[in-house]
C-alpha cells in the first residue's frame, strides 16, 4: 500500500472514551457510587487528590461534545455505561432515570450522525459489589449478566455495536493484585485466578445477553488489553519468539477465551491456586463472538534467546517515552498487536478499540493547543496500521483514545489523552492539532 492509498472503504474510523473518566454528575440522578469515586477519595491513591465528581462534565455538555465530534468528522464514538447509574447497588432496583440519560444521549449522538460502540463495563463496578466482595465473587459475574440484560433490552433499537469488557488485566490485576487501581486490593494467587475467571465468566454472560436481547444485526466482542510484545528483528526466529512469549503471556485470559477452556500447562503452573471452574462455563466464556477488540499502547521488545526460547530486551535510559511513563514509543505494537493473535487464535475481525498517548500537554495559546508529539505518535502507528492490513491482518477498525482529555484513573488530570483539550477549570474545549490531524485521515480514509 503506497501513502497515497486508502484503507478498504469499509474502514471503520472512530474515538473513545469511558464513562466513569469524562461524565462527572458523580451523583446525578440517583447514580450509585462506584468503586472509582470511593478509591479517588482514599488519601494518596489518585495523583493530586483528584476525583471523578465533575470530570468533564460531559453528563451535562454531551450536546456540545457530539456537534464537536461532527465537526471534526467522527462518524464512530466508542463510549461506555456506568453501570452505578442503571442499578446503583449492583444488582437490586433499576434506576430508569439512568436509562434515560444513556437514551437521550444516544439519541444524540444520532442527531450528529455519529454510530455507537457501547461497551458495558469499563472499570466501574458498583461499590455496594464491591462491599460484598466484588471480582473475587461469582456473585458479580451474575450481577453483571443481569446489569448487561437490563442495557441490552433497553437500547437494542439503538445501539448494535456491543463491547462487554474492556481491559480485564487492568480491572483484575492491576485493581485486586497490585492495588494500583479501585479497588486498591492485594489477594493471594488463588484469589486472582479466581478473579479472573469472574472476570471471563462476566463476559459470557454479557455474550449471551447481545445474542438474546440485541435483536437483528447486533455485534458484540470483548475489548482485551492482551500483553503483547515486538520481535526485535523481524526475522523467523524471533518471530517464533514472540509468538510463544505472546501465546504464554495471554493463556489465562484471551488465550481461555479462544481456545475454550484453561490449557494444562496454565493449570500445572497454578497448582493449588487454580482456579474453580464450574460445568458448562467454557461454554458460555467461549461463546463465538463477532469481533475482537484491542487497546494497543506499547509493549516489550522479545528475542530468540540462545535456545531459542523468547527473551525480553531491556529498555535503554535513553529509549523514547511518552510522559505516562509506563508508554514506551513502539508503533509496532499496532502490527504485532494485532498479528499476533490472528496467528495464535485465528481471530477473523478485530478493531483496535483504544490507541492513544498520554503527555503532559502545552496549555492553549492564542487558540491553538500544539500537540505535535501526539499527530507524530499517531502517524507512525496508523502506518502500521497500514502494514497490518497489506499483510492481510484483518484489523476493521481504529478508534482513537480519547476524543477528549480525562481522569487518567491514578493519574488524575495529570496526563492528557486527548486530541481536544479541556480546560478543566472552564471546561473549555479545543481542538488540539492532532485532532485536525486525525479529522483529516478519518476524511481522506487514508494516512495523511
Ligand atoms: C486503557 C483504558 O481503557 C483507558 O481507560 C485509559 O485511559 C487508557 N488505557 C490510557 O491509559
Amino acid at each position: 500500500m503506497s501513502s497515497t492509498q486508502s484503507f478498504p472503504s469499509t474502514f471503520t474510523w472512530g474515538v473513545a472514551a469511558a464513562a466513569a473518566q469524562i461524565e462527572g454528575g458523580a451523583t446525578a440522578d440517583g447514580k450509585g457510587e462506584s468503586i472509582w469515586d470511593r478509591f479517588a477519595r482514599t488519601p494518596g491513591a489518585v495523583h493530586g487528590g483528584d476525583t471523578l465528581d465533575v470530570a468533564c462534565d460531559h453528563y451535562h455538555r454531551y450536546e456540545e461534545d457530539f456537534a464537536l465530534m461532527a465537526k471534526l468528522g467522527v462518524k464512530n464514538y466508542r463510549l461506555s455505561i456506568a453501570w452505578p447509574r442503571i442499578v446503583p447497588d449492583g444488582d437490586g432496583q433499576v434506576n430508569l432515570a439512568g436509562l434515560e440519560f444513556y437514551e437521550r444521549l444516544i439519541d444524540s449522538m444520532a442527531a450528529n450522525g455519529i454510530t455507537p460502540w457501547v461497551t458495558l463495563f469499563h472499570w466501574d463496578l458498583p461499590q455496594a459489589l464491591e462491599d460484598r466482595g466484588g471480582w473475587r465473587t461469582r456473585a458479580t459475574a451474575e450481577a453483571f449478566g443481569r446489569y448487561a440484560e437490563i442495557v441490552v433490552k433497553a437500547l437494542a433499537g439503538k445501539v448494535k455495536n456491543w463491547i462487554t469488557l474492556n481491559e480485564i488485566r487492568c480491572f483484575t490485576q492491576l485493581a485486586y493484585g497490585f492495588g494500583l487501581k479501585a479497588p486498591g486490593a492485594k489477594v493471594d494467587d488463588a484469589t486472582l485466578n479466581q478473579i479472573y475467571h469472574n472476570a471471563l465468566l462476566a463476559h459470557g454472560y454479557g455474550v449471551r445477553a447481545v445474542r438474546t436481547y440485541g435483536g437483528e444485526g447486533a455485534r458484540v466482542g470483548i475489548t482485551d488489553n492482551s500483553d503483547v510484545c515486538i520481535p526485535v528483528t523481524e526475522t523467523p526466529a524471533d518471530i517464533a519468539a514472540a509468538q510463544a512469549w505472546y501465546e504464554r503471556k495471554n493463556e489465562h485470559l484471551l488465550g481461555a477465551i479462544c481456545n475454550g477452556g484453561y490449557s494444562e500447562a496454565y493449570l500445572k503452573r497454578c497448582g493449588d491456586a487454580a482456579p474453580k471452574v464450574a460445568l458448562g462455563d467454557f461454554d458460555l466464556i467461549s461463546a463465538p463472538t463477532d469481533f475482537l477488540g484491542l487497546n494497543l499502547y506499547t509493549g516489550p521488545f522479545v528475542r530468540a534467546g540462545q535456545d531459542g526460547a523468547p527473551e525480553e530486551v531491556s529498555l535503554p535510559a535513553a529509549y523514547p517515552k511518552a510522559d505516562s511513563p509506563w508508554l514506551h514509543w513502539a508503533p509496532q505494537v499496532i502490527y504485532w498487536g494485532t498479528r499476533l493473535p490472528r496467528d495464535a487464535y485465528g481471530v477473523k475481525s478485530i478493531y483496535i478499540t483504544e490507541n492513544g498517548c498520554g503527555y503532559n500537554d502545552e496549555p492553549v495559546v492564542a487558540g491553538e493547543c500544539n500537540d505535535l508529539h501526539r499527530r507524530e505518535f499517531l502517524r507512525a502507528h496508523l502506518r502500521e496500521l497500514e502494514r497490518a492490513i497489506k499483510d492481510g491482518v484483518p484489523v476493521n477498525g481504529y478508534f482513537l483514545w480519547s476524543f477528549i482529555d480525562n481522569f487518567e484513573w491514578e493519574d488524575g488530570y495529570e496526563r492528557r489523552f486527548g486530541i481536544v483539550h479541556v480546560d478543566f477549570e472552564t471546561q473549555v474545549r479545543t481542538p488540539k492539532l492532532s485532532a485536525l490531524y486525525y479529522a483529516k485521515v478519518m476524511a481522506e480514509n487514508r494516512v495523511v
